[in-house]
């Protein structure tokens, strides 16, 4: 299999452990090995003493799709499938598609949820968002895309890179062109519960319609990237029984460490999650600042969900420019939105990290320096 680079992780790959200010990530801080264990309860306790590093149950250890089906309300521990979340994509994405098939993806997104599709040989339309009106996606527009031939529809909210999300009218909408024209939805939920305002929360999309598969892990929202669990959820059984077939090429099964470690964090997510959205918060309001103060070079489209969003840069060098002197000057790490293959100067901020004010500082001082006037 021949495939195109990964272009958002190959710029990771390149600055991401040398660059001591990461303004682009899209985790949360996260939190150390000892500070999760002292959240352990009575049994997880136990679990952690006495684990022995075997191989572990294919699907994932039982009590973990336990917590996990607590996240939804009709799911059963059966229809899950504990993985790595990009292995979830991978593996989803072959035993779903085949050459020739339609697919339409969110667009612009992580690469993973359309470039499979591409190299399998699929046609791949990108659904985007009305950048005009702060990233809306026209649920009438992703109707027009659907072909006879199309058989997934490939969604993400909260969305990666702009932090869009879609309301429950929507959400439903889509369903309903699903189920009408028998299209397959790959759900990509692996922001959720990083809403900014509650209500805005939507259903996991596997717990409304039967030929939807949706993928969640601990990497954003649970700040807990490192683990490297995430889960794919759907009632479609032909489809999870060819997963986990699939599954047997690729990992096999979870590391063993990683996964009551998820059991732990998924025990304590309530705590997990406000403690994730009080560090969003308190950075968003440092960035509102910063935006409004640099208006002159700046498009501020604030996000509704999640640690990222997709600011505009307005100066008068281009973006991958812009992001190369912020990495050679001030030491600071944000993405351009080429990564994305998204035309104009968009770059992907992130706040889900403490430092992010010190960060912010650096660009400020880049800002306010003659560097900025350099050709
Ligand atoms: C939308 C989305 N889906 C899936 C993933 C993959 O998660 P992981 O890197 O933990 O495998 C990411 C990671 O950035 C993501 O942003």
């Amino acid at each position: 299999m021949k495939i195109k680079p990964f272009e958002l992780e190959r710029f990771f790959a390149k600055y991401e452990f040398n660059t001591p200010y990461l303004l682009s990530c899209s985790d949360c801080e996260a939190f150390t090995l000892n500070k999760l264990l002292k959240m352990a309860d009575d049994e997880t306790k136990n679990l952690w003493h006495n684990l022995k590093l075997s191989y572990t149950e294919s699907s994932g250890h039982p009590l973990l799709k336990q917590e996990i089906a607590k996240f939804h309300t009709s799911i059963l521990p059966d229809e899950i499938n504990v993985l790595v979340p990009e292995e979830g994509i991978f593996i989803a994405m072959n035993c779903i598609l085949e050459n020739g098939d339609h697919v339409i993806s969110t667009f612009p997104g992580y690469q993973s949820l359309y470039e499979i599709a591409n190299t399998i040989g699929c046609k791949v339309s990108g659904w985007e968002p009305v950048k005009q009106n702060n990233w809306f996606f026209d649920v009438e527009k992703l109707a027009s895309l659907i072909r006879p031939e199309t058989k997934l529809i490939v969604i993400n909210f909260p969305h990666n890179p702009t932090g869009a999300i879609i309301n429950h009218k929507q959400q439903l909408g889509i369903i309903e062109l699903c189920r009408e024209k028998n299209i397959l939805l790959f759900s990509d939920e692996m922001y959720r519960f990083l809403e900014y305002n509650e209500k805005d929360r939507l259903p996991s999309a596997s717990d409304l319609y039967e030929n939807a598969i949706s993928l969640f892990g601990l990497s954003k929202s649970f700040a807990l990237p490192g683990l490297r669990i995430g889960w794919l959820v759907s009632k479609n059984k032909k489809l999870m029984d060819e997963i986990a077939r699939f599954k047997d090429y690729t990992t096999i099964c979870n590391n063993a460490p990683g996964e009551i470690l998820a059991i732990i964090a998924l025990r304590n997510r309530s705590n997990i999650f406000r403690r994730n959205l009080e560090i969003i918060k308190r950075n968003l309001a440092v960035l509102d600042s910063f935006f409004l103060k640099y208006s002159n070079y700046f498009s501020w489209n604030k996000s509704n969900a999640g640690s990222i969003a997709f600011p505009e840069f307005l100066g008068n060098i281009g973006i991958d420019e812009f992001c190369k002197r912020l990495i050679e000057k001030e030491g600071v790490m944000i993405l351009p939105s080429s990564v994305y293959n998204y035309p104009g100067n968009h770059f992907r901020i992130g706040f889900g990290r403490k430092n992010m004010p010190e960060a912010l500082e650096r660009v400020e001082q880049y800002l306010n320096e003659k560097f900025y006037n350099e050709k």
